[in-house]
């Protein structure tokens, strides 16, 4: 039996992004066949020791330059900022399942399937920005998408709020309106690739939803006004900015007074 967490352990602390690749693939295909233990009585180490590849470069969001898709460098520039956001998405599902312990081995199968998923679509914008001359680590990326982890690595409830129940639920409002601009542009792959991305992404914030129900639950609290007091606590400039795409957020296990608070 190979446990999950050494599989964690290494994803976050190692750099190499094949490697990483392949142990998600790898864990993923244990659990399947029921040889992946979920004893934890590993040590957790410290958010700060995590670890990125040197390339890319990170840069401020302020300092990241502007793109439209309307050219074939702005094309590639957003699919390279898509590339670094599913990249970074790998790391965040395997953060969750190696950082909070005690909880059903549920949580841990659920939290592998997404990094397993996040690494199916990394591996997608990188094979697909390889056919434009381009590959992960050629531009500058945003750095600001790993800081919800480290402001929340001492608290489940705070992750499950800004992770996938704000910064990914954000993926479901913006997406719809881009896969429209590559549908307009004739990029019927662009288009494909980005559609089976969002339809994977409305699952992962359901994810969040259900245990972030789960948990409330578990410690005693009421998930709405939970909901809103972390996201005023831990959102910085107060609340996120919509429009909000409802329809699939609602199919995300976000509550209409959940929206309406968001929308108001
Ligand atoms: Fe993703």
């Amino acid at each position: 039996m190979k446990n999950i967490f050494e599989f964690a352990e290494a994803c976050l602390h190692r750099t190499d992004i094949d490697e990483k690749l392949a142990l998600t693939h790898q864990a993923w295909q244990l659990l399947q066949t029921r040889r992946l233990s979920f004893n934890s009585d590993r040590p957790v180490l410290p958010i700060l020791n995590v670890k990125f590849p040197e390339r890319p470069q990170l840069l401020a969001p302020r300092q990241m330059p502007q793109r439209k898709l309307t050219n074939s460098g702005g094309v590639i520039a957003f699919f390279h900022a898509i590339a670094h956001v599913e990249f970074v998405a790998v790391y965040l599902a395997w953060d969750m399942l190696y950082r909070f312990r005690g909880l059903p081995d549920q949580f841990y199968q659920d939290w592998l399937r997404v990094a397993d998923e996040e690494a199916q679509h990394f591996a997608l914008i990188r094979a697909h920005l390889q056919t434009m001359q381009t590959d992960y680590g050629d531009l500058p990326a945003h750095s600001g998408l790993w800081e919800h982890a480290t402001d929340t690595a001492d608290n489940l409830l705070a992750r499950l709020a800004m992770v996938p129940r704000c910064m990914e639920a954000r993926g479901l409002d913006v997406t719809p309106a881009i896969i429209e601009k590559f549908k307009k542009l004739g990029d019927d792959k662009s288009v494909s690739i980005l559609t089976r991305i969002l339809t994977d992404e409305v699952g992962h914030v359901e994810l969040g939803s259900y245990w972030f129900k789960f948990v409330c639950r578990q410690q005693g609290f009421e998930s709405e006004a939970k909901y809103r007091a972390l996201i005023r606590q831990y959102y910085k400039g107060g609340k996120p900015k919509g429009p909000f795409n409802r329809e699939m957020r609602i199919i995300a296990g976000f509550s209409n007074a959940e929206l309406d608070w968001l929308e108001n």
